[in-house]
């Protein structure tokens, strides 16, 4: 099929080289330059493990094309998917303009039928916005043509994405209209084998499905948390207590880590955005706001640690930081835990010594040049000369360190560690002074 992406950002540009990796003809447009001109020559802007190997590859054998012409990507796919990004207000609530925007343009240079598919992560109620916009527009236009807009909410993983996208566990599709459910089941045919994942449902109810799911993880992550702070101050391992309520499949053992706070380019902006939307219909959504109050509150969590350690003298102090990304395999820096204890220590007078594998380049560019901040090339280098070791990122390289040299680099033996990745038992036996999430002290 002929397939065409507006917005070339990490939703976008997974689907497109996941639909071209299966066959389909994939159009990718988006309105950075600079962006279409580096993949064009397989320059892909974000870290995704087998991303880029996938892009070479459909550009290569001709499947995945590049450009900003939009009016070109309107008339190369029936299907046109809409994954540009929706920035959350100054209010919380996701910012539509940028989704509204490619569907007056869609509307604009459109020929024939098409199927415009939401991707992005959307408030419920916008694919009856997009349709008004592009009835609108065709008003003016040529109103015998016809369209159907579907919501298709994606839920991958970054660091997996493109795992993700090629095994999905489901396939939501938001529509009543039977021909572009027709076209949306054989466009994703190749993805749906073994059992039928397609569930197709009505477009409201694919929107808030999108929602649903991540406020739900989001939820489980700040109820676990909570449960970390209260086994801390009652002598409890939240570790144990971890295993023994996983154990219980109606809980289950996913998403039930307990850490430094849950990041990244979602969970934060759908919890804020879906809080937004209830009181917009008039509903006080309490637990959303409590996921939300205690995820800000986990993220501060380190710097309390580090503080009380030193008894509130971090001026001065040089603190070795591992792990900067929101969470391992990805370089993103959205949302991380580790910027608002970077934030902290700086406030209080602290040097931060920090080490990623991935997200050194992001930091910097964030953050630029300042005496307060020195990127190193490794997790020893991270260690010399520093007062502490802190813990942000559960990176695989971390959790089975040389303690002895870890120990004899520190000035004073103290790991603080926001992603529970050592015992501390053993810490202890080591000498360390060591602090987990809701394991004692
Ligand atoms: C999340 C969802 O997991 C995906 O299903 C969804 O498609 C995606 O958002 C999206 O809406 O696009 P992602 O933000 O990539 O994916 O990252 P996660 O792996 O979900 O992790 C989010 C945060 O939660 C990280 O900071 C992680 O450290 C934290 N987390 C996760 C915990 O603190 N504890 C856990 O048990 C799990």
């Amino acid at each position: 099929m002929k397939v065409t992406v507006f917005g070339i950002g990490y939703v976008g540009l997974v689907q497109a080289a996941v639909l071209a990796e299966a066959g389909h003809h994939v159009c990718c447009v988006d309105i950075d330059q600079g962006k279409i001109d580096g993949l064009k020559q397989g320059i892909i802007p974000i870290y995704e493990p087998g991303l880029e190997a996938l892009v070479k590859k459909g550009t290569r054998e001709g499947r995945l094309l590049f450009t900003t012409d939009a009016a070109l990507g309107v008339g190369f796919g029936e299907l046109q998917f809409i994954a540009v990004g929706t920035p959350p207000d100054e209010d919380g609530s996701a910012d539509l303009k940028y989704v509204l925007a490619v569907a007056q343009t869609i509307a604009q240079h459109m020929t024939g039928y098409k199927v415009i598919i939401n991707k992005s992560t959307v408030p419920v109620g916008t694919a009856d916005k997009v349709s008004a916009k592009v009835a609108q527009v065709l008003a003016e236009r040529d109103s015998s043509l016809s369209y159907a807009v579907v919501s298709n909410p994606e839920f991958l993983k970054e660091g997996a994405a493109v795992s993700d996208c090629q095994k999905p566990d489901r396939i939501v599709i938001g529509t009543q209209d039977l021909q572009a459910e027709q076209k949306m089941r054989e466009l994703y045919a190749p993805f749906n084998r073994n059992h039928d994942k397609v569930i197709v449902m009505d477009v409201r109810s694919a929107e808030l499905t999108k929602y649903a799911a991540n406020c739900m993880l989001a939820t489980k992550i700040s109820f676990m948390n909570e449960m970390a702070n209260l086994a801390e101050l009652l002598g409890a391992d939240i570790e144990a207590v971890r295993k023994g309520i996983g154990s219980d499949p109606r809980i289950g053992y996913h998403f039930i880590y307990p850490g430094c706070g849950y990041g990244g380019s979602c969970f934060p902006k759908d919890v804020q955005a879906l809080v937004r939307t209830a009181e917009q219909v008039g509903y006080q959504p309490q637990l959303l706001q409590s996921v939300e109050a205690v995820n800000y509150r986990q993220k501060q969590k380190l710097f309390q640690f580090i503080n009380r350690h030193f008894k509130g003298e971090l001026a001065g102090k040089t603190i070795a930081l591992w792990g900067l990304a929101f969470k391992p395999n990805t370089d993103d820096m959205r949302e991380a835990s580790s910027r608002v204890l970077m934030e902290s220590l700086w406030a209080a007078g602290a040097k931060v010594q920090a080490f990623d594998p991935e997200a050194q380049h992001e930091t910097q560019r964030i953050y630029g040049d300042r005496d307060d901040l020195l990127l190193v090339d490794s997790m020893e280098a991270a260690l010399q000369g520093a007062d502490a070791l802190m813990i942000c990122t559960e990176w695989q390289p971390f959790r089975a360190p040389d303690f002895s040299y870890i120990k004899e680099q520190l000035k004073d033996a103290v790991i603080v560690d926001g992603r529970n990745l050592y015992d501390p038992a053993q810490m202890k036996a080591q000498g360390f002074a060591y602090y987990g999430i809701g394991r004692g002290e």
